[in-house]
Order: structure tokens, then sequence, then C-alpha cells
């Protein structure tokens, strides 16, 4: 095994997805929430690839749902959120929201597109749409390509444990088949290493 492996099977357990995301996040969770997300108190959150469900620390009291497709990941949240959401272990399909279409405020997304080739993404993005309610938004945030990109930056991003980093044009067209107003913002300051974010606001 090399290095690389080692490293994302620490990341697969989700004591270690944590503890790196606090040594190279920093305040990453509360300047996104704060600047991007804008969360309301009381609303109706779906997240979509939740992994251990570490933005509930930092949203306020709301109405959670979170989908992942680690059972590992799912059990971790479970245990710490108890009371505060519902956790559902599955991949992105439209079964999810059966029961609740077109009901929540807000969807999230966060550092799930890199993972998902283009047709599970876009069914990514078709549940969102299905999911929200008509005035409703979907965060994603995810690393990104850009030209004349920090060397680090780049190197990070070839190794991610995502295999479908993108371009900032090519992260807008998927969201655009199924959103009509995609606003995306890059950001490099996220951090404590230089890193490309790509942040789209889909209504
Ligand atoms: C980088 S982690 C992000 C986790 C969480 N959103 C966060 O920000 O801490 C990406 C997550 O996407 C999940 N994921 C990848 N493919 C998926 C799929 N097809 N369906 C549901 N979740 C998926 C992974 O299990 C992982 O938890």
């Amino acid at each position: 095994m090399n290095i690389i492996d080692k490293f994302s099977t620490i990341l697969s357990s989700p004591a270690g997805y944590r503890l790196f995301s606090r040594l190279v996040g920093g305040n990453v969770w509360q300047t996104h929430l704060a600047d991007h997300v804008q969360p309301v108190a009381g609303e109706k959150i779906l997240d979509i690839g939740c992994g251990p469900a570490d933005v509930l620390n930092y949203l306020p009291a709301c109405d959670y749902s979170g989908i992942d497709i680690s059972p590992e990941y799912i059990a971790s949240a479970q245990k710490r959120f108890a009371g505060r959401g519902r956790f559902h272990c599955q991949g992105i399909g439209l079964a999810t929201m059966e029961q609740a279409p077109g009901s929540f405020d807000l969807a999230l997304a966060t550092g799930v597109l890199h993972h998902l080739d283009d047709k599970t993404a876009d069914e990514l993005f078709k549940l969102a749409r299905l999911a929200l309610r008509p005035g409703g938004r979907l965060i994603t945030y995810d690393g990104c390509y850009v030209p004349n990109q920090s060397k680090i930056a780049r190197w990070l991003l070839d190794h991610d444990r995502g295999k479908h980093v993108r371009t900032q044009a090519e992260y807008v067209r998927l969201a655009s088949t199924r959103f009509h107003k995609v606003e995306s913002h890059l950001r490099h300051d996220l951090l404590r290493v230089p890193y490309t974010h790509l942040i789209m606001r889909c209504g």
C-alpha cells in the first residue's frame, strides 16, 4: 500500500476524517456557513453526502436530514448527533425524496461533487431540485482546478480521494442542466494550505 492509499484509509474512518479536517480546515466551516450558506434557524435542510455530519456543530437549530453512502460515517453521525437529525445510509437516488418532495429550504453538498462522475453528479442535482421548495437553494463546495494554480494546490487536488475534481466551467455546466440560476465563487483562502474551492449557489 503506498502513502496515498494509507492516507485514504485513515480518512475513511470518521475519527481520521475529523482530525484531518480540523488540522487543515481551521475555521473553514464557520467561514463557509457565514459567507455562502447563510443558514437560518428552523430551516429544513438536506445534507447530501453528509459524512459524519460535522456541520451540525456549526448550524443553528434546524430540521436536519443527512444521507451518505458510507455506513461508518452514518453510524458515527447517529451516535454523536442523536436527536439532532435523521441520518440515512444510502447513495444518491430519487427514492430518498418520495415522502417529502419540494419541502426543503436548503440542500448542501459539501465536498461531494468531486467524488461523483458526471452521471451521478447529475443525479445529485436532480435530487436537490426535487427536494427543494420553490425559492430553496443548493450550496455546493468542492476543490477546483484553475489556471496558474499553486503547485501545492494542484498536487493536493490531483491526489484527492475524489477522482472527479473539475474546472469552474465544468461544475457550472453540470449544475446548469438542473438549476436556472447558478452563481459560482472561487475561494483560495479557506484552508490552512494552498487550495482552491468552487462554491456554487443554485436556485
Ligand atoms: C469529502 S466527504 C464530505 C463529507 C461532508 N459533507 C463534510 O463536508 O464533512 C464526501 C462524502 O461524500 C460521500 N459520497 C460519495 N459518493 C456518494 C454517493 N454516491 N452517495 C452518497 N454519498 C456519497 C462520501 O461517503 C463522503 O462522506
